[in-house]
């Protein structure tokens, strides 16, 4: 069976009663493991990436129930624990669970990137939040420009959110 299925359903479990947040790993996970293909990832790199991308917000439900809060601070330090008690129950490997956490407690830092999992994480998470965040044109276009590196993930980007400007036409 696959791992990361098994994974989806754990987490979709562990977020019972808020289904956005099940939909955002969700599309986070489709564009991480999207641009991940695309950019030819080692297979070790791209399960790490996938795991990540289905696990990063993990430290919101804890950051909440702690601190009646979900800032990135918290996140970044209640997520690791919660995402290696999920990983281990389901026996992913040691080296997995490793990177992964370290992944979970850094997804909010965009200073130091220091593989394409990381760097890709972070450009699948911004390209759902730009969409469920409504982010403005301006902010995007920071985004693009400071920390999308990857060419798959410049161009998801630019095709739905920085469209060449259309001529006015008659019609
Ligand atoms: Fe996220």
């Amino acid at each position: 069976m696959n791992k990361l299925a098994e994974l989806i359903e754990a987490m979709s479990r562990y977020e019972s009663g808020v289904p956005s947040r099940v939909g955002h790993f969700l599309k986070v996970y489709g564009y991480a493991k999207t641009i991940g293909e695309l950019e030819g990832l080692p297979s070790d790199i791209q399960a790490v990436l996938e795991a990540a991308a289905i696990v990063h917000d993990i430290g919101i439900k804890p950051s909440v129930e702690k601190y009646g809060s979900s800032a990135g601070k918290h996140q970044e330090q209640e997520g690791p624990p919660a995402a290696r008690d999920l990983l281990e129950q389901l026996g992913f490997e040691a080296a997995l669970i490793e990177r992964v956490c370290f992944l979970v407690g850094h997804h909010h830092t965009y200073a130091g990137v220091d593989g394409l999992d990381y760097q890709i994480l972070l450009e699948a998470d911004f390209l759902v939040n730009m969409l469920e965040e409504a982010m403005t044109v301006p902010a995007i276009q920071s985004a693009y420009d400071n920390v999308f590196k990857s060419e798959t993930g410049r161009r998801l980007c630019r095709h739905q959110y920085l469209p060449a400007p259309i001529n006015a036409s008659p019609q």
